[in-house]
């Protein structure tokens, strides 16, 4: 038997754990910092993100995984190494069993890479099963996947937004789309810089797009501080959500379209219930105020609301964790 169980959620802004028989245990941002000359992790999650932009040259602040993929590997497992220490307490992290998420849309190397985070680490797994994001997406939301013929989930994340319709217990088809809210910030952050000289770094993006973006125009503001480049001073600027709403237009519009049209292209029989029972919208990006009355504005659609909606993988991954026998028509082994 194995030792313990957990299920991770790898996500592009933040890596969620749950343990078996405990809960969500850990929600951390997806960086680590590494002293530059060897692989020892001295940080990671949001304390490693805060030198994000600022650390000096001997340390290097990674965020390892990016557009649904592992794009550092090595730097993954030197952050799963730290994080595994963390949640194992003085107790090595080994002989456990893991069932982690990966995008359905990505090819099977691809998958395999966020297995070899945990393979590859000192973990020592007995275990490692790999579920369709989407599948744990539905779970996570409490769904009966295997009796409803229609399910259709948007899960918009920090880096991807993932269109997934599923029928009797199947994926009929996903679709990963490489952007997200992080974008969202990246295009405050250049916007302020070639407009103003203002630059300000990715973290205040983000705070300003929790205030201020939203899927129709308001009246609001905020007051942040930067870097006005051409003086080398810190300044502050109040920014109107006015001149932030043309930067997201376009996402926003290109997240409804792509909805749209999968649903258009999918079978009556299945599209007639995803109608009646309405489309899901999970992810940390779905919590942009206005985007379920966009969405169903646009895509002619209901929509329905959901709570936690960054943690519904997690929360699937727990319950898949919590019926190994309901677990075991999802979950694909990793041969070790
Ligand atoms: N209240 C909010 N308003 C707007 N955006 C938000 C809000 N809360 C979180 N976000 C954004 O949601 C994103 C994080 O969501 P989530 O945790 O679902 O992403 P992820 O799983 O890490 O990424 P991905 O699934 O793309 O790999 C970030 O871009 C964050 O800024
Ligand atoms: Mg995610």
């Amino acid at each position: 038997m194995a030792k313990k169980t957990f299920g991770i959620d790898f996500g592009t802004n933040a890596i969620k754990v749950y343990k078996k028989g405990e809960g969500v245990i850990l929600s951390e941002r997806s960086a680590v910092s590494l002293l530059e000359n060897g692989k020892r992790a001295i940080a990671i999650g949001e304390k490693a993100y805060e030198m994000f932009e600022k650390a000096p040259p001997s340390i290097h602040v990674s965020l390892p995984l990016s557009r649904g993929v592992v794009a550092h590997l090595d730097e993954m497992v030197s952050l799963w190494d730290y994080m595994g220490e963390h949640i194992s307490g003085k107790r090595k992290l080994t002989h456990c069993q893991f069932y982690l998420a990966v995008p359905a849309d990505i090819t099977e190397v691809e998958k395999r890479a966020y297995s070899k985070i945990i393979t590859k680490s000192q973990t020592k797994p007995k275990k490692v099963f790999l579920i369709d994001k989407p599948i744990a997406d539905a779970v996570g939301l409490g769904l009966d996947i295997d009796r409803s013929r229609g399910i259709m989930l948007v899960n918009l994340g920090a880096d991807t937004t993932e269109i997934t319709i599923l029928s009797l217990g199947g994926i009929v088809v996903s679709k990963l789309i490489p952007y997200g809210g992080n974008d969202f910030d990246r295009n405050i952050q250049n916007y302020l810089r070639k407009k103003y000289n203002f630059v300000i770094g990715l973290k205040t993006a983000e705070n300003i797009k929790k205030k201020l973006v939203s899927a129709s125009e308001i009246a609001d503001s905020i007051d942040v501080i930067g870097r006005d480049v051409l003086k080398g001073l810190p300044v502050e600027m109040t920014i109107p959500a006015d001149e932030i709403y043309p930067l997201t237009k376009d996402i926003f519009s290109s997240m409804t379209s792509e909805t749209r049209s999968m649903l258009e292209h999918t079978p009556p029989e299945i599209s007639k219930e995803i109608r009646d029972n309405g489309i899901y919208l999970t992810g940390g990006t779905s919590l942009i105020a206005g985007l379920d009355q966009f969405f169903a504005n646009r895509v002619n659609i209901r929509v329905n609301t959901v709570t936690h909606a960054e943690k519904t993988v997690v929360k699937g991954l727990g319950y898949l964790a919590e019926h190994p026998k309901f677990a075991g028509r999802y979950a694909v082994p990793i041969e070790l």
